[in-house]
Parts: structure tokens; sequence; C-alpha cells
């Protein structure tokens, strides 16, 4: 019965980061930040940075909004395009590693 349950946890976990991860994906993340061809931060590196933000209950709504608005000379489409609920997530699924 235990094993059962511990199965079902990961499967849960995974398929939670999987959504995340599909969520970069639809929203043209990965065109800049999965290839180092471009000046974009690849995925560990962000994860790396904003994991200091993991126990700080409302980090992932400040720093989403904080990516959709940009900083002054680095203004993104990709980024300022997002809804303020997908910031979010995609902001957790970063501050949670980027898996
Ligand atoms: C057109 C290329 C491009 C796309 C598409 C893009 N980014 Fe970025 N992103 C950048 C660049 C370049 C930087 C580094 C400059 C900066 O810090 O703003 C960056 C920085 C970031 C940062 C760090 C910001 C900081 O100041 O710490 C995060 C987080 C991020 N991107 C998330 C995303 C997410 C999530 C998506 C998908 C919605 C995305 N990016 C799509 C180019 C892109």
């Amino acid at each position: 019965m235990k094993k059962i349950f511990i199965l079902i946890t990961l499967l849960l976990l995974t398929s939670v980061s999987y959504a995340n991860r599909q969520l970069a994906v639809r929203n043209g993340c990965m065109g800049c930040h999965a290839d180092t061809e471009y000046d974009a931060p690849p995925w560990p590196e962000l994860a790396a940075k904003y994991a200091k933000f993991k126990d700080q209950p409302d980090a992932a709504r400040l720093q989403g909004e904080k990516l959709r608005k940009g900083k002054l000379f680095t203004k993104i489409k990709a980024h300022q395009k997002l809804t303020p609920t997908n910031a979010t997530e995609l902001m957790q699924w970063i501050i949670d590693g980027a898996h």
C-alpha cells in the first residue's frame, strides 16, 4: 500500500513539473533559454539565481510581475506577453529548479 502511495505521489510531482515545462514551451520560452546560441541565460542558471526565493511564499508572483515589466533597456516580448497567472507559474517552476 505504501509503495502505491509513493508511486502516485511521484507521478503527481512529475506531471506537475512537466506541465510547467510545457507552459514554457507553449509560451515560447525555449526559443531563447534552451538554446545557447542566444544571449538568454539557460534554465539551470536561472534556477540557481532564483533558488533563493524558495522559502518566500509570494516570490513567484512578485518575480513574475518583474519579468513582465522588464528592465529599462531589456524589454522582451515573450516576457511581456505573459499573463500574470502564467508568469507566476513559470517563475514557480524556475524557483523549483526548472526541471
Ligand atoms: C527573445 C528571447 C527570449 C525569450 C523568447 C524569452 N526570454 Fe527570458 N530572457 C531573455 C534574455 C536575453 C534575458 C536576459 C536579459 C534580462 O535579464 O532581461 C532573459 C531573462 C530571463 C529571466 C531572468 C530575468 C532576471 O532579470 O533575472 C527570466 C526569469 C526569464 N528570462 C524567463 C523567461 C520565460 C519564463 C520565458 C517564456 C515566457 C522567456 N524568458 C522567454 C530572452 C528571452
